[in-house]
């Protein structure tokens, strides 16, 4: 089968749990063998990006598409401790040291975004989510306080944490709808086990 074509969702697919089933086995053999972590975060994105254009469920092949940007911001595994640090804090949330140096625009789909996001508490949804190591679903960006704006269009948001082999939080994974309420539990349960996959699955140092 063509790559391109790991992307096609079968008019079969009628709930987003068979979507993320479908999207996960393709997924899963597109990264085969492959373990660096740019080439398995743009794998990623691009199959999430065109599977929701080509989903019912999402809008369908829409000329404008409902999920409009699906990407990673991230501290880069370059920049990563090879182990968790030595003092473990009652949350048992740990993050890369400094915590509080910038996610930088990872690999992505979708039009030009912010190239970098510092993590500070209220500073916008990837952020929170990041500092919190909790799945953020924002049904309407416009009430979210600090919410970063990339794209004017963007009217609701799901922000993933991504951690690393170590189980370090290293970035989320963010994606961006033009519709209000698009993302659900269906989406966070789907979503959070592409970023296990990917835990497992990339050499992070
Ligand atoms: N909206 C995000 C910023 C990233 S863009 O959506 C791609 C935020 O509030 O953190």
């Amino acid at each position: 089968m063509p790559h391109a074509d790991s992307s096609f969702i079968p008019t079969s697919i009628k709930t987003k749990k068979e979507f993320y089933e479908h999207v996960i086995t393709h997924l899963e053999a597109l990264l085969e063998g492959e373990r660096y972590w740019v080439t398995n975060l743009a794998q990623t994105s691009a199959i999430l990006y065109h599977s929701y254009l080509a989903s019912s469920l999402y809008g369908g092949e829409s000329v404008h598409p409902v999920v409009n940007w699906c990407g990673f911001y991230l501290h880069p595994p370059s920049s990563s401790p090879s182990s968790p640090p030595s003092s473990t804090s009652a949350s048992n949330i740990h993050h890369h040291q400094p915590p509080n140096s910038p996610l930088l625009l990872g690999p992505y789909q979708g039009r030009p975004a912010c190239l970098s996001i510092n993590p500070i508490k209220g500073k916008g949804v990837c952020a929170d989510g990041f500092l919190s190591s909790k799945t953020l679903i924002v049904d309407d960006v416009d009430n979210y306080p600090g919410h970063i704006a990339c794209d004017g269009n963007t009217k609701s948001e799901i922000v993933v944490p991504i951690r690393n082999d170590k189980n370090i939080v290293v970035g989320v994974l963010d994606l961006d709808s033009t519709l209000h309420n698009t993302f659900d539990q269906d989406d966070k349960y789907g979503l959070e086990k592409i970023v296990d996959i990917l835990k497992k699955g990339c050499n992070w140092s």
